[in-house]
């Protein structure tokens, strides 16, 4: 029996959670998601990867829960029992001292908000007055192998499930940030909103989520392909297809993509002299999972004037910055003071 657990890197994502584990790396990477019976003591019938597979296919009123909203915790109980699930399935029970952790948190967190966050934490397995709250473009530029303890300025834009952090780093802080409550999600909500008004049709989450994924687009389409979906009607609840254009799909898409590019031109916009020519230079770097979206780096380059790089692996980058601080303690004294938010009874 292990007596010191091991340091934890932990990506509380709306969609998905990571865990980085010292000298092993990502072990977990799984969807923020849980499936509870419907009935009012609301028991857990499965977590993750396995609740994602049961989406759809619950029977006897039993339901999905997304325990985290727009990048912060909507269900206190259901995030404790999430994350103590991940951390057994990561290093186990035995050990006399429990780990520290690092754990990703968007930038316009509320105290309330990060005391929430440290208490689950704790609930869930987490060495008290051992977790620091890392704000995640930091976690996500350090990640991506970007020079963020360098006097030089980079800019980052994460686009995740909940939420869109654009952020400028030098020497080891955030100098300048915005967070935005549009990410992946709000996106489906956009194709299933089109397909509401348009076409009285009810679609589900999964499904919108697959159209953006397969026929999404941040430009407008070349050739005007048709697709067709499948959901319910809007008044008889009866089963309906229609057949959809990308161009329509592109539309729907079109008002979060301009969310995301006017958080980035705010942050530009209060760029440091000094900083605003690296940036000019370097261009922004894209990562999280919704900057996958087909033609997003295009459309932001074309509007911004800037040269855009996609990250080798966006949705790992927060995961793999945390983890960088979980392999090395000792770069937390390198980390400035706005992003390292370490717990107040230290
Ligand atoms: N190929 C793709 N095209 C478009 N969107 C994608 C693609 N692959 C994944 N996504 C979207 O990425 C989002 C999840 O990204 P990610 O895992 O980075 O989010 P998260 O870290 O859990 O959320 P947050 O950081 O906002 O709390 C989902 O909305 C998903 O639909
Ligand atoms: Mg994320």
């Amino acid at each position: 029996m292990a007596i010191i657990a091991p340091d934890l890197g932990i990506d509380l994502g709306t969609s998905n959670t990571l865990i980085y584990v010292r000298k092993k790396g990502i072990v977990i990477d799984e969807p923020t998601l849980l499936i509870v019976s419907g009935s009012t003591k609301r028991s857990i019938k499965s977590i993750g990867q396995d609740a994602k597979a049961l989406v759809g296919r619950t029977s006897g009123g039993d339901i999905a829960v997304r325990p985290m909203q727009d990048g912060t915790i909507k269900e206190y109980d259901m995030t404790e029992s999430i994350l103590r699930f991940f951390i057994r399935k990561a290093i186990g029970v035995s050990h006399l001292v429990r780990p520290r952790a690092f754990i990703t948190v968007p930038c316009r967190i509320s105290a309330v908000e990060k005391r929430v966050v440290r208490e689950a934490a704790v609930a869930a397995g987490v060495r008290r007055n051992a977790i620091h709250l890392i704000e995640k473009p930091f976690a996500s530029a350090l990640g991506s192998g970007l020079p963020v303890f360098a006097p030089e300025g980079s800019m980052v834009v994460d686009i995740g499930g909940g939420t869109t952090e654009v952020a400028i780093i030098s020497i080891g802080g955030i100098v300048s940030s915005k967070s935005i409550m549009t990410g992946g999600i709000k996106m489906d909500e956009a194709v299933m909103n089109y397909l509401k008004h348009d076409y009285n049709m009810l679609i589900g989450d999964r499904m919108a989520e697959d159209i953006k994924i397969d026929w999404g687009t941040a430009l407008p389409p070349k050739e005007d392909r048709k697709v067709m979906v499948r959901g319910r009607d809007i008044i008889t609840g009866l089963p309906q297809t229609a057949e959809i254009t990308a161009t329509k799909i592109y539309e729907a898409l079109h008002g979060p993509c301009q969310q995301i590019l006017s958080a980035i031109r705010t942050v530009l916009d209060s760029a440091p002299p000094e900083l605003a020519g690296d940036i000019l230079r370097k261009g922004i770097y894209l990562m999280g999972g919704g900057s996958l979206l087909y033609g997003l780096d295009r459309y932001l380059a074309n509007e911004l004037s800037l040269p855009v790089t996609m990250a080798k692996d966006p949705m790992m980058c927060a995961a793999e910055g945390v983890g960088n601080l979980a392999e090395n303690a000792s770069l937390l004294p390198r980390i400035g003071r706005s992003t390292f938010m370490r717990d107040e009874a230290e």
